[in-house]
């Protein structure tokens, strides 16, 4: 399996603090059955920076670290980036790290659990460039959760979806467990990730998740897609074969909730 979505990188973010700990968190994916940690500490925030130049390095010593221990595991490059104003002009100018580093997606976070309509314009201007956000953990968006048209609207111009395992699982709470459930049945979640921080706050570990979303879907096939094959795609550079995505009714959801 691959992780999407990994604070793994230690002393960039609130994630991993020290190497130990993110060679535990190694160890935890490992044993899980995880072979591929995208390692996306936070970029272009207020708190976090992170410019590529200074965590590719980074990146590149944690992996011979994990590596030397877990010789078939593999840490990639990789951030997830707090969505502002001149987001895009900094991801298209190679300022941000993209996942793979192949400049082709990019992982991005909405602020402050909203989708401030100033900036969607952002996610516009990177897919006019031909990078594919791929917005990370929806289920925890409060704007989102009211407004899931607008998850089918972003998904329609070809945004890509992150949804998180501990989402789904049920512990961010019931609103992001029923929302992130919804977005499996209808198609526009694409990737299950851990967004994992240390050893204990969201462990790295898929599987509970991807059984929720086998029964969901009806279809184990299509959920190990999207832990497997999806991820693996755009590391490789590729936009994954992913099913139409289905409107989903905001009735329907508002009385679910
Ligand atoms: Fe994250």
């Amino acid at each position: 399996m691959i992780d999407l979505h990994n604070h793994i990188l230690p002393g960039c973010d609130d994630g991993s603090q020290s190497l130990e700990e993110s060679l535990e968190m190694a160890r935890i994916a490992c044993a899980a059955g995880i072979r591929t940690i995208v390692a996306t500490p936070h970029a272009s925030g207020m708190l976090f920076g992170n410019p590529k130049r200074e965590v590719l390095p980074k990146m590149v010593d944690l992996n011979a670290a994990v590596r030397a221990q877990m010789a078939d595991m593999s840490i990639v490059p990789g951030s997830e980036v707090l969505l502002g104003k001149g987001t895009a002009k900094k991801v298209i100018a190679g300022e941000i790290l993209t996942i793979a580093d192949n400049g082709r997606f990019v992982l991005v976070e909405f602020p402050f659990e909203k989708v401030p309509k100033e900036l969607t314009y952002e996610l516009d201007i990177l897919l006019e460039n031909e990078i594919v956000p791929i917005i990370a953990h929806p289920e925890r968006n409060s704007d989102l959760r009211k407004n899931p048209h607008l998850v089918f609207e972003l998904a329609k111009k070809g945004c890509l979806f992150q949804i998180t395992a501990g989402g789904v699982a049920g512990e961010l709470g019931k609103p992001a467990m029923r929302f992130s459930r919804e977005l499996i049945k209808h198609r526009v979640a694409h990737f299950i990730a851990t967004d994992s921080h240390s050893p204990t706050r969201r462990p790295p570990d898929l599987r509970e998740a991807v059984g929720v979303a086998a029964q969901l879907l009806d279809s184990k096939e299509e959920a190990w897609k999207m832990v497997t094959s999806n991820p693996a795609a755009i590391i490789g550079g590729d936009v994954p074969e992913i099913p139409e995505p289905v409107q989903i009714e905001r009735k329907k959801w508002f009385f679910q909730r």
